[in-house]
């Protein structure tokens, strides 16, 4: 469902080099038109086939060229203006600055923006057929869908290198569709930032072997999709699970407690987090060498790992308005999950059992008790998708 009018939605322009770049004005005529408010990132690059007077012409602010200059940080700082919007979108978007953000480049003002979002972004390629269908461009496209970055066209065509194929720049009104598009995402949590963990994590013991658990990521992941198809931006940090991505959902792979914590904590802020994975306690102090069978048994000494659910919930800035905890108990379920909602800060525990005979980690269902602050609320046994989804509708009348 499109949105009515951009009417105050923040968009940040980043036009690079080609041929192309000359769409981007017709780009921001249609944004204003809708009264998107605009702000434009020129590339040196894209200053060789536009001039920032045009593009400033028509934005509402000043057109930000380069991260040296020293007029542009004292102004706004790179930080600042990838904070400043809703949205990043880069049209054109040459093969060049694809392999960049592909590999976390930041050499410019553009590109440094790129890395420090923490926001939304599409982007529009545009380049000669040959660089698009090139092995390095497929695979830097591959890695910015993994990311959850939005790929526009390009379109096919004739070319204005004299060739004809895919390469031409998306038309600025179906660049401008996708913008409508994207907050037009109707749905309850439309707007709302949801940072999801799920699976186990993997400990190394030497290069070879790890300590892990026995979570699928299952509940975690019907989670995250709940909350995608209710309209929220959502952030699921996914430790080594066998489940596909959900689809419109922004995917984060890690291995151990560590990187997960990291990467939640890099995804804030965030309206809800929701503390699904089974992270391990504990990690091994770790060998760098593959531990060699040599007659004694090895002695594997444990290190406390970060509590990811107590950080976030201790926090004193930044700390989302709901925080979710899961708790997996093998006896005294609601007793040990109340005091953990307590002990780690956060607003709610979802409770599982997880004894003996009990087919809940790994498994298609789950059977959970609500803990809040007005008590236990034991839920009936269900599928995963179906605790997910009641879990979420609980989020939206919690939110509303
Ligand atoms: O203390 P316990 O591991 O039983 O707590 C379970 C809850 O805490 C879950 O929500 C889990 O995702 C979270 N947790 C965490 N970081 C840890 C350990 C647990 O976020 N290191």
């Amino acid at each position: 469902m499109a949105a009515l009018s951009l009417d105050g939605r923040r968009v940040l322009l980043i036009v690079s080099g080609g041929i192309a770049a000359y769409k981007a004005l017709e780009l921001v005529r249609l944004l204003r038109k809708d009264n998107a408010g605009v702000r434009a990132v020129l590339t040196r690059r894209g200053a060789e086939f536009i001039t920032p007077l045009s593009l400033q012409a028509l934005c509402e602010d000043r057109v930000y060229t380069d991260l040296f200059s020293l007029t542009d940080e004292s102004e706004m700082g790179h930080i600042q203006l990838s904070r400043s919007a809703d949205l990043l979108v880069v049209a054109p978007a040459s093969a060049d600055l694809l392999a960049k953000m592909a590999a976390g480049i930041a050499d410019d003002l553009a590109t440094t923006i790129l890395l420090a979002t923490d926001k939304p972004v599409i982007v529009a390629p545009a380049m000669n057929v040959r660089m698009w269908q090139h092995a390095a461009t497929v695979a830097n496209i591959a890695v910015l869908r993994a990311r959850g970055i939005v790929v526009i066209g390009p379109d096919e065509g004739p070319m204005a290198c004299g060739e004809f194929g895919p390469g031409r720049l998306a038309e600025p009104a179906a660049i401008f569709a996708a913008v409508r598009d994207f907050f037009g995402k109707s749905g309850a949590l439309a707007g709302r930032h949801v940072i999801v963990t799920s699976g186990p994590t993997y400990e190394p013991i030497d290069p070879v072997r790890y300590i892990a658990n026995r979570s699928s990521g299952r509940q975690g992941h019907a989670i995250a999709q709940a909350l995608a198809a209710n309209g929220a931006r959502v952030t699921l940090v996914s430790g080594p699970v066998t489940l596909a991505d959900p689809p419109g959902v922004v995917s984060i792979h890690v291995e151990t407690a560590r990187e997960m914590h990291a990467a939640a904590a890099a995804a804030l802020p965030a309206n809800v987090a929701i503390f699904c994975a089974a992270v391990a306690d504990w990690r091994v102090d770790a060998s760098d060498r593959k531990i060699k069978k040599s007659g004694t048994v090895p002695t594997i000494s444990l290190v406390e790992n970060p509590d990811i659910l107590s950080d976030i919930s201790h926090r004193a800035n930044g700390r989302p308005g709901l925080v979710i905890g899961f708790a997996a108990e093998t006896e005294n379920l609601v007793a040990n999950a109340t005091a953990k909602r307590l002990r780690k800060g956060c607003d709610w525990i979802v409770a599982n059992h997880v004894g003996a005979g009990s087919d809940v980690m790994g498994g298609t269902d789950n059977e959970v008790v609500l803990i809040t602050q007005d008590g236990a609320e034991p839920w009936q046994r269900a599928s995963k998708s179906a605790i997910a989804d009641k879990l979420v509708s609980r989020i939206i009348k919690a939110l509303s």
